[in-house]
């Protein structure tokens, strides 16, 4: 087992940025088009103002071995495509019996969640939350403000990331605005 030394990262809550971080991944519209449900509204805001920066993740790089805990931030901008909100593409682990921690930095969002066997939740997530995911749910992060929507995740190294469930069905519920307000309704292209 390789021996890693104890080492501090700043962390700017309202950007996002970490000191240390090893790698930065952009997910922009164009990335993830298809997982909206109004299409369309992509395709139409790519063609017409360019790729949208929808969220960024900033990390540090961790073998992939027991008892490592990585951990990164995520910055996602605050907007709408058609009236849904931008989002995190979203996944369950690969190996789903491992959950994981995520802290609210600065912002307002929400956390949907749902399992495989059918149940759905939808935690709201401010400055200061710290939200729990426990095992064999998969996760999305959606930014239901004006402002950057930033957090903090920490999970096992050995978690792994499964997107295509979710690239493939997507997610139960979608979180759009409705009379200036974030609603949940049922998501038309699930399955
Ligand atoms: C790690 C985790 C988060 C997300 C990040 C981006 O297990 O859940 O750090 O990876 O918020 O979201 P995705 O991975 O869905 O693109
Ligand atoms: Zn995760």
């Amino acid at each position: 087992m390789p021996h890693i030394a104890p080492f501090v990262t700043e962390v700017d809550f309202a950007s996002g940025e970490l000191s240390m971080a090893d790698y930065v991944i952009q997910r922009r519209l164009s990335d993830m088009a298809s997982m909206y449900a109004d299409e369309a509204a992509a395709r139409r805001i790519m063609a017409e103002e360019g790729d949208r920066l929808i969220y960024e993740v900033q990390g540090v790089e961790l073998p992939a071995e027991e008892g490592q805990i990585p951990h990164c931030t995520t910055r996602i901008t605050p907007g709408r495509i058609g009236d849904e909100y931008h989002m995190t593409k979203g996944h369950y682990h690969a190996r789903r019996e491992q959950g994981e921690v995520y802290f609210g930095l600065s912002g307002r969002g929400c956390l949907v969640m749902q399992t495989e066997s059918g149940e759905t939740s939808v935690q709201e997530m401010v400055a200061g939350s710290a939200a729990y995911v426990p095992p064999f749910w998969a996760h999305r992060t959606i930014n239901l403000g004006e402002e950057d929507f930033v957090f903090f995740s920490i999970w096992e190294a050995r978690a792994g990331h499964d997107y295509g469930a979710i690239e493939r069905d997507g997610f139960r519920v979608l979180v759009v605005m409705r009379d200036g307000q974030p609603a949940m309704v049922d998501n038309p292209k699930y399955g």
